[in-house]
């Protein structure tokens, strides 16, 4: 299995935001949107040995935890409005639940990021992705890897800490500092490769 996890520092907690306006009043959820559809997507099929959890630290109703479970995802289209539109009902609902389900794949909870890292640890290795860690092309990636990566801005130090408090790798995919979204790409790409060659 492969997990993401992406910190939204500003992303909405409530779903009273207009789907026009995602990358505004929704706090840069654009970005936990376009992280989705490279988790998720290949041409004509999704991954289904993934699992993301986009942590949405903005807003009065913070923190709250949107997770996509490709194993039993549907209705999961390419173009962002679609997205956004399975994010923001799963921000409606209510929770009842440690992790509420809205539609086939995706659930909502209360997890703030440090509940994210409780929760996952022990179903892999974390990996932090950053700027300045070892190349990804000379890194052996575990076998379950939980990749942790920040949206427009990086982690916390309160959340980096945590972090490495789980002693993660850390890797760099490239020389450049890229979007979050295009940074999974990367990864997922790495990993196909390995599968391949094994
Ligand atoms: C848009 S970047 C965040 C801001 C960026 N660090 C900057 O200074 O402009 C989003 C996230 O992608 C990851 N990231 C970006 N470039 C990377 C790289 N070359 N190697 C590994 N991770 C990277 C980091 O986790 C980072 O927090």
């Amino acid at each position: 299995m492969r997990y993401f996890v992406i910190t939204g520092h500003k992303a909405a907690t409530s779903g009273d935001f207009k789907l026009d306006d995602i990358a505004g009043g929704a706090g840069r959820l654009d970005i936990l949107v376009r992280c989705v559809n490279s988790a998720f997507f290949l041409s004509h099929n999704l991954r289904k040995d993934v699992e993301a959890y986009l942590v949405c630290e903005g807003g009065n109703d913070a923190p709250k935890t949107v997770i996509f479970k490709g194993n039993e995802l549907r209705y999961l289209n390419p173009d962002e409005r679609s997205t956004s539109s399975l994010i923001r009902n799963a921000l409606m609902k209510p929770i009842t639940d440690a992790e509420t389900k809205s539609s086939p794949g995706v659930y909502v909870s209360r997890m703030s990021f440090f509940d994210v890292l409780d929760k996952l640890s022990g179903r892999g290795d974390f990996v932090y992705l950053k700027e300045d860690g070892t190349d990804c092309r000379e890194y052996g990636f575990p076998e379950n890897p939980i990749f942790v990566l920040g949206d427009n801005s990086d982690l916390t130090e309160e959340e980096e800490s945590a972090l490495l408090s789980r002693n993660p790798g850390r890797i760099s995919i490239g020389p450049l500092s890229l979007h979050a979204d295009h940074c999974m790409i990367v990864v997922n790409n790495e990993l196909d490769r390995r599968e391949a060659e094994a």
